[in-house]
């Protein structure tokens, strides 16, 4: 069994990442690190958090709030379409019973401290999943730049460095790099034992549609399975009308299938970087294949994803929700 934290900017695709780690028989979620993105506040993002650790069966997970950004980071700039609804869940968490209340009860320790402590008490034996800006992450290794050291292994979800698509926010740059190119750019040449980049071109290759119609489908008296389909609606909606994709990826399930079952991807090893400067590019994501820098490779390019295999294993996941 992997010990997991999920750092994440809950968001449609994060909930359904979310429920896969909880789901699955190999992972122990120790906690939710949440980072501020997808165009809600912090407050709300962790609220979406309690909510999908409850429908889950795991109402007492840890969850620490990051930083929120700096007013006019990228972050926090206008993004101008609700990709994942007003509240971040598709404009279901009312629905689906967030309360107020949610918006406190959180973990005292902020991300970055919770995310320093869980690697001092079990060095080596923690892996984190970020899929969000890498906020969190670039802040506990200032305040632990050992934390390379420590931790078991690293799965991103950002970037774009192989298929078709070279950004989501921008031209250039796909959403998580581009919220926080330092941060990205930081934790990426920071030394981890292991990072696992799971980038657009990975993530394009899985279709949330087909998940989410799968779950009720095949396990139609599910009220996770149900929340899955409902939550998703508006994050597809978005993807096919207002992007005009020809289907909506599923990106964050992508890191955590990673962890589920490595052997349904191939991978590449490469250096990849963030450009911090250009005024067309900032934020993009450049990977060196080939040495051509000369500098040590330092992540593994999630190449090809099995779909099937993909679709199965999610559905086996939610039907094990909520466990109790
Ligand atoms: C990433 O951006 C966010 O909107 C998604 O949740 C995912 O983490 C995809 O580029
Ligand atoms: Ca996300």
């Amino acid at each position: 069994t992997r010990r997991v934290i999920i750092d994440t900017d809950p968001g449609v695709d994060d909930a359904l990442a979310i429920l896969l780690a909880f789901g699955a028989e190999n992972i122990a979620v120790e906690g939710l690190t949440i980072v501020c993105g997808n165009g809600a506040d912090i407050y709300a993002l962790g609220a979406n958090a309690r909510l999908l650790a409850r429908a889950a069966g795991f109402p007492d997970v840890p969850i620490c709030l990051g930083d929120a950004p700096e007013e006019g980071a990228e972050a926090v700039q206008d993004i101008p379409v609700h990709v994942h609804g007003a509240d971040g869940l598709g404009d279901m968490a009312t629905k689906y019973g967030r309360s107020e209340a949610d918006r406190s009860g959180f973990d005292a320790r902020s991300a970055a401290q919770f995310l320093c402590d869980a690697c001092d008490a079990a060095p080596g034996e923690i892996t984190v999943v970020a899929i969000g800006p890498l906020s969190n992450v670039a802040a506990a290794l200032v305040a632990r730049p050992d934390l390379p050291t420590l931790l078991q292994e690293l799965l991103v979800m950002g970037g774009a460095v192989h298929g078709e698509h070279r950004g989501n926010r921008t031209p250039a740059a796909e959403a998580n790099f581009a919220a926080d190119p330092e941060a990205a750019q930081a934790v990426l040449t920071a030394g981890f034992r292991s990072v696992i980049l799971a980038d657009l071109g990975a993530t394009h290759q899985t279709d949330m549609d087909v998940l989410r119609r799968a779950c009720v489908e095949e396990l139609p008296e599910s009220g996770v399975a149900r929340l899955v389909y409902d939550v998703a609606q508006v994050f597809i909606d978005c993807y096919v009308r207002t992007f005009k994709q020809t289907h909506a990826p599923a990106h964050d399930v992508v890191a955590v299938m990673y962890l589920v079952r490595p052997s349904l991807f191939t991978r590449r090893p490469a250096r990849v970087e963030v450009e911090l400067q250009g005024s067309l590019t900032r934020g993009a994501s450049v990977a060196d294949w080939k040495g051509r820098w000369g500098r040590p490779l330092n992540c593994e390019v999630l190449m090809t994803v099995e779909t099937e295999p993909f679709v199965s294993e999610f559905v086996a996941a939610i039907r094990r929700l909520p466990r109790t």
